[in-house]
């Protein structure tokens, strides 16, 4: 079983879009979460645009409820995509060892290697963000499930 966490700052719009996404994408031996560093919305399901956005391809993302990003994920988990670099400097603060720093990856480096983008937060803005964001999340999540089935070959 691998196990991989997508984190964002909210746990509410990017990374339950993320989990999602990846989550359709491989078999069963792939364990898919999502956290947030910040803990505003511990309990919540993702907001309503992110669903809506989901559901339009074909993706329930309802059973999720938000977490917040602790140091035990480090632990638990094998793989750790966020989204920027705020939450990559939040993630990495977390960390007691090299090993779990090389845990840590910008998701949009899978797609789009070494370029360091971010996805941006559509929380504030209108739906073409969410659109946007799907859309990136998308492609890098391919990437990521493509990866894990040449792994385990
Ligand atoms: P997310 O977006 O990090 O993609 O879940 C956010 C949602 C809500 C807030 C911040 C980011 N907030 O401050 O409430």
């Amino acid at each position: 079983m691998v196990k991989v966490v997508m984190v964002c700052l909210g746990n509410i719009c990017r990374s339950p879009l993320a989990e999602g996404i990846l989550q359709s994408k491989v078999n069963k031996n792939v364990f898919v979460d999502s956290a947030g560093t910040a803990n505003y919305h511990v309990g919540e399901l993702p907001y309503k645009r992110s669903i809506a956005v989901a559901k339009k391809h074909g993706i329930d993302i309802t059973n999720q409820r938000c977490k917040h990003f602790t140091s035990k994920h480090f632990e638990e988990f094998d793989a750790i995509y966020v989204m920027d670099k705020s939450n990559y400097e939040n993630v990495i603060k977390l960390a007691s060892s090299e090993k779990d720093k090389q845990k840590v990856k910008l998701i949009l480096n899978e797609s789009h290697p070494n370029q360091d983008l971010e996805v941006p937060d559509p929380y504030y803005g209108g739906e073409d963000g969410f659109k946007n964001v799907y859309q990136m999340l998308d492609e890098a999540c391919s990437v990521i499930a493509k990866n894990l089935k040449t792994d385990s070959k």
